[in-house]
């Protein structure tokens, strides 16, 4: 069976999450990586997905949206 793909540009992707904060951004710790900062996209939107590039700010703007990304930091 063929898989349809529908794509909700201009709506929010999170409909009830800590809404009263401007971007939700959350920080993960972990003590052993070879990165020492790495941002993962949560809005769906980024063209280097599964990194974030920002265009989660356009998506917000947009749709009136607050998602942001993922942070993983070395600790
Ligand atoms: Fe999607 Fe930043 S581009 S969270």
């Amino acid at each position: 069976p063929a898989v349809v793909v529908v794509r909700a540009e201009a709506q929010p992707i999170n409909p009830e999450i800590r809404k009263a904060e401007e971007k939700v951004v959350d920080t993960v710790l972990v003590p052993e990586l070879s990165k020492p900062l790495t941002a993962y996209c949560r809005c769906w939107r980024s063209g280097t997905f599964p990194l974030c590039d920002g265009s989660h700010v356009k998506h917000n703007k947009a749709t009136g949206d607050n998602v942001g990304p993922l942070l993983v930091k070395k600790q």
